[in-house]
Parts: C-alpha cells; sequence; structure tokens
C-alpha cells in the first residue's frame, strides 16, 4: 500500500481525488488542509478512518510539512487560493499559498526525496481567441492574466527548477474548468444552481461569450492517478475532456436542466481582464499514458451535479449568503 499525502484534499477537486482514491486504489491518504474559506471537512464525510487521516495544517508550516513527507510515499499537491475574483480583490493570501506554499512542499521533497505532484491549471497559458483553431498544447508559452493564474504559473515554475536544479521527482499537470460535487457556490456552476434554489436570477458576467473546457473532476482524479502511477519524471501533461463551452450556454442549460426559462438570468458587470476561452489538447496524456476520460455527456453530468446541490443543502447554505453579499458588493 502506499501512503499519499494529499494537500487540499478538503476542497473542491482535492476532495474529489480523495473519494476516488479510497474507492479506487489500496492507498492510504492523509489530507494536509488549512480550511480557509474553501476547505470543508464535510466534503470528506464517510470515508473510512482506516483509509484517511486529516491534518488541519498550513502547507507554508515548514515543520509540519517536514514530519508529514516522513511519514509520506507520494504527494499529490492540490492545496491553492483557487478564485480568480477573489485574486483581483486581495492577492496577498494568493502569493502566500501558491508560491511560498508550494516553495515549502518542494523543500519538504528534496530533503526527504519523495514522488511529488504539482495540480496546476490551464490559465497559466492566458487565453485564446473565439476562433482559434489551436488549443493549449505542453508546449504552449506561459501567458498567465489574473493574480491568480500568475501564481499557479509562478508555482509550476519553482516545480520545473526544483526538477532540473535538485533532481525532485516531480511531475505537473494543468487541468481545465472542473465541476461536479462539493465546488464551493463562489464559483459559476454551483453559483448559478443554487441561485436558482434559491430563487435567485442566475448571473452571467458580460456577454456570457467565454468559453471554458469543462471536465468532471472525477476524470480529472483518474488522469491525476494515471499521471502518478505511469507518468515521467520532469514531465508536464495537459488534462482535458473536449468539454468548450461558452457560460450563456452553461447558463441556459442549467434553466432548462431546473425546469426554469431559458433567458431567466441577469448580465452583470465583467470581471477585470477576463480571459476569453481555454482549450486543452490532452493527446499527450492519452496516447503516452493511455488515459480516458469517462464522463463524456456534460448534459448528464451536470443534472446529477444538479442533483448533488438539490440534496446537499446543509454542505452549501452556510457559505452562499456571505458569498452573494461579496458579489452584489461588486456589481456582479
Ligand atoms: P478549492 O479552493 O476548492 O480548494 C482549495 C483547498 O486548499 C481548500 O480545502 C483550502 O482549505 C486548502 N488550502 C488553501 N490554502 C491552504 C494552505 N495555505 N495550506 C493548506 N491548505 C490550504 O480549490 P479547487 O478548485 O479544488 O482547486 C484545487 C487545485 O486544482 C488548485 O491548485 C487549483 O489551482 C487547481 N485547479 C482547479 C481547477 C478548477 O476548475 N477548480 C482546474 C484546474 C486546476
Ligand atoms: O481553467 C481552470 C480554472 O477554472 C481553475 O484554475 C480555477 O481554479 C477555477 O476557479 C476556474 O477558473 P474560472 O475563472 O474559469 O472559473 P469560475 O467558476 O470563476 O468562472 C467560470 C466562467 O464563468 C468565467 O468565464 C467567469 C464566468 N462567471 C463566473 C461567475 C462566478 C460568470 O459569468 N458568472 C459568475 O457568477
Amino acid at each position: 500500500m502506499t501512503r499519499l499525502l494529499v494537500t487540499g484534499g478538503a476542497g473542491f477537486i482535492g476532495s474529489n481525488f480523495v473519494h476516488h482514491v479510497v474507492e479506487n486504489t489500496d492507498h492510504h491518504v492523509t489530507v494536509l488542509d488549512a480550511l480557509t474559506y474553501a476547505g470543508n471537512r464535510a466534503s470528506l464525510e464517510g470515508l473510512p478512518e482506516s483509509r484517511v487521516t486529516f491534518v488541519k495544517g498550513d502547507i507554508t508550516d515548514s515543520a509540519l510539512v517536514d514530519r508529514l513527507f516522513g511519514e509520506t510515499d507520494a504527494v499529490v499537491h492540490y492545496a491553492a487560493e483557487s478564485h480568480n475574483d477573489n485574486s483581483l480583490h486581495d492577492p496577498r493570501p494568493f502569493l502566500d499559498t501558491n508560491i511560498v506554499g508550494t516553495y515549502t512542499l518542494l523543500e519538504a521533497a528534496r530533503k526527504h526525496d519523495r514522488r511529488f505532484h504539482h495540480i496546476s491549471t490551464d490559465e497559466v497559458y492566458g487565453d485564446l481567441e473565439l476562433d482559434d483553431p489551436g488549443r493549449f498544447t505542453e508546449q504552449t508559452p506561459y501567458n498567465p492574466s489574473s493574480p491568480y493564474s500568475s501564481t499557479k504559473a509562478g508555482s509550476d515554475l519553482l516545480v520545473r527548477a526544483w526538477v532540473r536544479s535538485f533532481g525532485v521527482r516531480a511531475t505537473i499537470s494543468n487541468c481545465s474548468n472542473n465541476y461536479g460535487p462539493y465546488q464551493h457556490v463562489e464559483k459559476f456552476i454551483p453559483r448559478q444552481i443554487t441561485n436558482v434554489i434559491r430563487g435567485i436570477r442566475p448571473k452571467l458576467y458580460g456577454k456570457g461569450e467565454n468559453v471554458r473546457d469543462w471536465i468532471h473532476a472525477d476524470d480529472h482524479s483518474s488522469a491525476v492517478l494515471t499521471i502518478l502511477d505511469k507518468g515521467e519524471i520532469g514531465e508536464t501533461y495537459l488534462i482535458g475532456a473536449d468539454g468548450e463551452r461558452n457560460n450563456k450556454d452553461v447558463v441556459e442549460l442549467i434553466l432548462l436542466l431546473m425546469g426554469q426559462p431559458s433567458d431567466a438570468y441577469d448580465h452583470v458587470t465583467d470581471r477585470a481582464g477576463h480571459d476569453l476561452r481555454y482549450a486543452i489538447d490532452s493527446t499527450k496524456l492519452r496516447t503516452e499514458l493511455g488515459w480516458a476520460p469517462k464522463y463524456g455527456d456534460f448534459e448528464a453530468g451536470l443534472a446529477a451535479t444538479i442533483q448533488w446541490y438539490r440534496d446537499s443543502e446543509s454542505w452549501w447554505a452556510g457559505a452562499k449568503d456571505g458569498v452573494e453579499a461579496f458579489y452584489a458588493s461588486k456589481g456582479q
């Protein structure tokens, strides 16, 4: 059995990964999570204590990180400040967690010679025009737009430097937009679903032409396990499931699936510096490592996600009013 340390395992994608690991492997998981506003202990409820140990702590705490790395075989690093809108309001926590936190983990990986997988985002590549026939590949130059994506780009470059300079056994993956259960209500899809449940009209930034490349969080998890198992040290793998859709179409689909008129939403103030389009070419991961997504049908995945939010109001209710008050203060 492998002992995995998962940072940020009480967040959206991290908790989906922990559930996936428990269901599909024999690994033991230790979650290291600071339980910021974005972390939720309830996302790990129901998982057996024999398989999952939870440690509340910060990835910038080098003494704690050192101890936990000494007790593990491999590390998957999800912990981050992850929301673009927050990074436009207050960038500092993004520098602390995404840059200093990743540095702290890399130093521990170097000291203990631990296998390290770094979770990153397609946003490090900037954005594409709507009519650009191309998609992001592992060769696309870095060109981040926001304080969030620039700190993620910085963390990727730290990982590459620690591989080359110190021989750290690391891989990196850059994934597109995830959807599924346990996503915070500040994010686009859960915000609109929970708005409809609460009788609030969904809010679309600008004209809603911006395109995101949607992948189910469980497919992200299977890709990460594949890279951990078969990935080549020092390599970067892009993760995506060919799920491009513009925001207007996604809002209208949510309304349709929730039995509302498809025009029952508001256009609100656009995001500053709003990236136009993301699109992932995941050929390398599919051909070299043999990975394939399972959730091909976005509409079915979205319907299941809507049902999860209907069934899990106690999980998200506590955060909803504060999030909406924050957006309202920004005209969004
Ligand atoms: P999230 O905001 O839902 O979760 C982040 C988790 O990290 C939370 O549980 C939080 O408590 C924890 N955390 C934050 N700062 C910490 C610190 N200093 N020490 C310890 N724990 C800390 O984020 P997410 O959407 O699940 O994203 C997870 C990772 O995946 C991030 O690295 C993000 O850049 C990357 N990613 C996200 C997406 C997406 O669509 N959400 C897509 C591609 C990549
Ligand atoms: O591409 C991967 C990235 O996807 C991750 O690195 C980030 O951590 C994750 O948050 C996500 O970033 P986005 O900025 O694309 O996601 P968000 O859910 O904030 O917004 C998705 C799109 O929807 C974006 O074009 C902005 C728009 N939007 C968002 C909100 C919250 C709206 O139109 N209305 C909204 O209320």
